[in-house]
């Protein structure tokens, strides 16, 4: 933070008084569209919330700004306006071209943020740096961390068997169910928390991908990874519902794409017959009262189903003393977007 003089001093140097009888400044807005990716070195230098790739900001600040000018960016974050206001100087074609009459030359700027985090980041973004010098500091950093970076982060590649670093674990979700794409390179799935239905489909398909297991091989582990998970399915169910068990050996693998189509077919049957239960619970017709975490597993069924208006009617079922907090928050946030879905709106969700 400069003192008080510095800033005096900056600002007389940079920036003008405003004069309403010689202000002659006029812009029309500014109406191209503007178009910036975010996986750019300066973007990816430091990470910040809400942070928006400086290139995206060069054009508005070409077509608002004449070259000298000062910019007051009183909620800086990460500092990328002010980054965009140094790369006037030299702005990037693309940017450029957006512009009608742009003045290309650097702009001045004071940042402020309430978080010292920011202004930290924000500093050091638009502070000149010894390129060497960080290099040097970063290199010292990575020799630190990468005992326990190359514990979180190392692999096999899947490709030549050599050792790799996992760069992104993409989950994708397919008719309801969550699928771990690049599932091969991940050994044994141990990487994964299994904490509900969706991250143990994961970690078995991490396990079942490498090599297939018979369900007596596989409790033993289900029961140490699914110690704080809430998961109302059982085991057994989970396999029958997303594996492949071949006849001969008894043992359960990742389906193929052929195998997929057919548990479709068998599971449109279950989920039909699933649903008749659900109907009947809520038209009081079962003799039976589900407990509280199978209520919220047919919650996350009907959601996966897109039966949004019974997964609503189901929601007011739960008792949320008998559910874990963190279980009952999550089927909430589901039962929230289904209401959403199912336009009941209106409708009150106590919380
Ligand atoms: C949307 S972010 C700015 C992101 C920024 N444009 C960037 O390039 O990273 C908003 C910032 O406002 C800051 N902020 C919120 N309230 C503030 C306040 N009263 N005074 C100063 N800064 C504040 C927050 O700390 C946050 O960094």
């Amino acid at each position: 933070m400069p003192e008080p003089d510095e800033l005096q001093a900056f600002l007389s140097r940079h920036a003008t008084p405003y004069d309403p009888t010689t202000d002659t400044y006029r812009r029309p807005p500014f109406a191209a569209p503007v178009k910036a990716g975010k996986n750019t070195p300066i973007y990816n230098a430091h990470s910040y919330h809400t942070k928006v790739p400086p290139q995206g900001i060069v054009p508005y600040i070409l077509h608002y700004t004449d070259p000298g000018d000062l910019i007051l960016d009183l909620f800086c974050g990460s500092g990328m306006p002010s980054v965009a206001a140094l790369m006037c100087a030299h702005p990037p074609t693309a940017p450029l071209h957006l512009v009608h009459d742009a003045r290309p030359g650097p702009r001045y700027a004071i940042l402020n943020d309430l978080s010292p985090a920011a202004t930290h980041i924000a500093y050091n973004y638009c502070t000149p740096v010894d390129g060497e010098a960080l290099k040097r500091a970063f290199e010292r950093i990575k020799a630190a961390v990468k005992e326990e970076f190359d514990r979180l982060y190392g692999t096999t590649c899947d490709r030549c068997g050599g050792p790799a670093t996992i760069r992104h674990i993409i989950f994708k979700q397919v008719e309801g169910r969550w699928y771990l794409r690049g599932e091969q390179v991940i050994e044994d799935g141990l990487g994964l928390v299994v904490e509900d239905e969706a991250s143990a489909i994961a970690w078995l398909s991490g396990l079942l991908g490498n090599e297939p297991q018979t369900t007596g091989d596989l409790i033993p582990k289900w029961q140490v990874a699914t110690r704080d998970a809430a998961i109302a399915k059982s085991l057994d169910q989970i396999l029958e519902e997303n594996f492949w068990r071949e006849e001969r050996t008894g043992r359960w693998r990742l389906p193929t794409k052929e195998e997929r189509h057919k548990m479709s077919a068998k599971e449109e049957v279950a989920a039909q017959a699933q649903l008749r239960v659900i109907h009947r619970y809520l038209e009081g017709d079962l003799n039976r009262r589900p407990s509280d975490l199978e209520l919220c597993a047919w919650i996350r069924f009907c959601y996966s189903r897109e039966f949004y208006t019974e997964a609503v009617a189901l929601f007011p079922h739960v008792d949320d003393t008998r559910v874990d907090a963190e279980e009952y928050r999550r089927v909430w946030k589901i039962v929230e977007v289904c209401r959403l879905k199912s336009g009941r709106e209106k409708d009150c969700i106590p919380i």
